[in-house]
């Protein structure tokens, strides 16, 4: 007899002792196995992929070959799991272009692809949160914003403003910055904002002039990016339960100089993230040991950062950088998750590529970013990655994915999006 090996599921991310336990629960459905060569190869059973459990997602592959596109099904499937368990975590992402509020539209250019794969069009519930200061941007832009979020400035260190400008040790500005906001912290504590820093900056009494007025000119363009307020959004208003947020930060992307904000947005809400979950984890811990259920005001969070090179860099500085990698070592025990995209795994910190658990490979075609992923070959792997990349169809969407859970690898098509694609189909939507 045979068997209708389509009819069947397989899950990545989890391991076989968990899908005995829980079988496909609080897992999203990505794509198919491959299972012919050639470019229009013959596609076999559905390959979900585990959500519920914390992960190191890494996603490489070549510019427009699926990177976005593959990070929107993820998110899609994090809208669609059942409504108890979507209830234990927050999704955020880090939107640097400025492509993911499309989520929120149902995908109608697309209804023969998704015909092809027996799925409807439909909209994914998300809301799109932009810097306080940036909302005409959006608006001109026409995307549909939900709410802003701004940083409180007590939370910003002297390291951080340095970042922020761009600005090191041998600057007399970063010196003079760090100077002027530990002294603010010690007189006035948490309430101030960036005049509160001008003022003392005006005031101080060792730096020449020269220092100042460069500190205060860089000062005043950042009142400008409208992001950094006296009070700031409080992560418990980031990290929702049960929602899709999108931070959207891509009013600084081309802007010169303002490179250091989006550092700076990631920093300070994967610090907040880690530290609440630390606390929260605890909490949870002694509700397991009274015999309460496992559960704290403080869900668990999966973060998604797209060409997320900008900020783990492997030989430069980033702010972010630090944040990140402590999310990547060790977040999985408090309960946190990244999904990273990048085109140049190349130019990526390699403890993002080494401590993975879910690598997802769309075409790879320079030899020193096929390289820099050859560092993590497993065991459960018999040939080189050129050679599977060799194989891999032209065209979009193709993935191999690598799961140390099952310790297996597949070679999958990802599914279509249910939601609008801003990635190419933005011109066509303002028209
Ligand atoms: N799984 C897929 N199914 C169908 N089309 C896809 C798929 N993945 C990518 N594409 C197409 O490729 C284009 C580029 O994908 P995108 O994710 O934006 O690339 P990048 O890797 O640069 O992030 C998309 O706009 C879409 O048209
Ligand atoms: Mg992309």
């Amino acid at each position: 007899m045979a068997i209708d090996l389509a009819a069947q599921e397989s899950i990545v991310g989890r391991a076989q002792k968990d899908i005995d336990k829980y079988g496909a629960e609080g897992t999203g459905y990505i794509g198919k196995v491959v299972m012919s060569s050639g470019e229009n190869p013959v596609l076999g059973r559905k390959i979900r992929m585990d959500l519920a459990e914390p992960h190191v997602v890494l996603i490489c592959g070549k510019r427009g070959y699926g990177k976005s596109y593959s990070m929107a099904v993820l998110i899609e499937e994090f809208a669609r799991l059942p409504v108890a368990l979507q209830n234990r975590i927050s999704v955020i992402v880090i939107d640097t272009v400025g492509i993911f509020w499309s989520l929120k539209i149902p995908n109608r250019l697309r209804t023969d692809l998704l015909q092809q794969w027996d799925l409807e069009p439909q909209a994914t519930n998300a809301r799109v949160l932009v810097p306080a200061g940036k909302m005409d941007f959006y608006k001109t832009k026409g995307i549909p914003v939900d709410g802003s979020f701004t940083l409180k400035a007590s939370e910003l260190s002297g390291i951080e403003w340095m970042a922020l400008f761009k600005l090191t040790w041998s600057d007399p500005e970063g010196v003079l910055v760090t100077r002027v906001v530990e002294r603010l912290r010690e007189q006035v504590g948490t309430y101030y904002g960036i005049d509160e820093i001008i003022k003392a900056a005006q005031d101080d009494t060792e730096a020449d002039s020269i220092a100042k007025q460069a500190l205060i000119n860089r000062l005043r363009i950042a009142k400008d990016w409208g992001l950094i307020e006296k009070t700031g959004t409080r992560v418990s208003e980031i990290a929702k339960a049960g929602v899709i947020t999108i931070i959207d930060v891509s009013a600084y992307r081309q802007a010169i100089g303002m490179e250091g904000t989006r550092d700076i947005i990631v920093a300070l809400l994967g610090k907040k993230l880690f530290e609440e979950r630390m606390l929260f984890r605890k909490e949870e811990e002694v509700k397991l040991i009274k015999g309460e259920r496992r559960e704290s005001e403080m869900p668990i969070v999966w973060l998604f950062i797209d060409e997320a090179h900008m900020f783990m860099p492997k030989d430069e500085e980033n702010i972010a950088l630090t944040v990140l990698l402590e999310w990547v070592r060790v977040g999985r025990q408090p309960g946190l998750s990244l999904v990273l995209a990048t085109q140049r795994p190349e130019k990526l910190h390699p403890d993002s590529i080494s401590q993975c658990d879910l690598f997802i490979s769309h075409r790879l075609t320079s030899q020193s970013d096929i390289k820099a992923v050859e560092a993590m070959r497993p065991s459960y792997m018999y040939k080189g990655f050129d050679k599977y990349y060799d194989e891999m169809p032209k065209g979009k969407g193709f993935a191999l994915i690598l799961d140390d859970n099952s310790e297996k690898l597949w070679f999958v098509r990802i599914r279509p999006r249910f939601s609008w694609d801003a990635g190419v189909t933005a011109t066509a939507f303002t028209e």
